[in-house]
């Protein structure tokens, strides 16, 4: 069974999928390399933050970001899927960074940040108003979450034509929008100091390239779409044509959109 074929067909759990994922993750996660280099860029650069957390840090990727752009920072790195933390620490063998597998939505850490920071992984762990009532615990006053996420018409390109070609077997879940993301930290008690949303293009050699690079994440087979039913091998083979016909970029390779949020909150200070 190729991988093309494999894809939609999984549901294992959140974590499972992520570990399963994990060796092939950081060579295949070329849109998650694009949003943490375009988050690291936003960041503060006068203060130098003393304590930094990252959620879901997958692999470490921007783990490694910003244990190189804040050197004297103390920086714990909390995921989920055991694998993902396994290999993380194979990719930053210095022992710099406190890795942790743990549930973004229940962790519990006996001390604050100043600086907590999420790459392309929130839109995973829902209710988003659970992930930043943790936030907003493990904060410290004046304290500042910096995120990416993707956002509520990302890949549409796919999804578009996965809703025609099978209509009965449309995705029953979305991504956030962006109002789900500013009321859910609003309502864990988080001040907006700013955020932006921005379309992020990818290129691919062709659609079968693009949906094993997806599986290779892991980011595919989740709940949605078993429940909706996976793709068969026909309906595969006419996505990918398709998609080839109708995405094709002048210079060559099919392109993928992604919708990536970059929003900054704050702990306000005690008064
Ligand atoms: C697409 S990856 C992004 C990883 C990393 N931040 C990066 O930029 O490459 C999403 C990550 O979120 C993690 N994740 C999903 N649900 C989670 C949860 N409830 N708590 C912690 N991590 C979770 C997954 O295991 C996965 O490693």
């Amino acid at each position: 069974m190729s991988v093309v074929h494999q894809h939609f067909r999984k549901s294992p759990d959140p974590a499972s999928r992520f570990s399963s994922a994990a060796r092939n993750y950081s060579s295949s996660a070329d849109i998650q390399w694009i949003t943490a280099r375009k988050l690291v860029a936003r960041l503060p650069g006068k203060s130098s933050p003393a304590d930094i957390l990252d959620l879901g840090c997958g692999t470490g990727i921007l783990t490694r970001m910003m244990a190189h752009r804040y050197p004297t920072a103390r920086i714990t790195a909390i995921d989920s899927a055991p694998k993902m933390i396994t290999h993380a620490k194979r990719e930053a063998p210095d022992g710099s960074v406190h890795w942790i597998t743990a549930d973004a939505r229940s962790f519990r850490l006996p001390f604050a940040f100043d600086l907590i920071v999420s790459n392309a992984a929130l839109h995973w762990i829902l209710p988003l108003n659970t992930v930043f009532e943790r936030c907003k615990e493990h904060l410290s006053h004046g304290g500042k979450i910096c995120l990416a996420l993707m956002l509520d018409g990302t890949l549409d390109e796919l999804r578009g034509l996965r809703e025609r070609i099978a209509p009965h077997k449309a995705p029953k879940t979305r991504l956030p929008s962006p109002p789900d993301v500013l009321v859910a930290a609003h309502s864990a008690g988080l001040a907006l100091h700013e955020f932006e949303v921005e379309t992020v293009s990818v290129v691919y050699p062709d659609c079968r390239t693009f949906l094993q690079c997806l599986h290779r994440q892991g980011v595919t087979g989740g709940s949605a779409a078993s429940r909706s039913g996976g793709l068969n091998r026909g309906e595969l083979v006419q996505l990918a044509s398709e998609y080839d016909r109708k995405y094709a970029v002048p210079s060559g390779g099919v392109i993928a959109t992604y919708r990536v949020m970059f929003a900054e909150f704050i702990n306000p200070p005690a008064t």
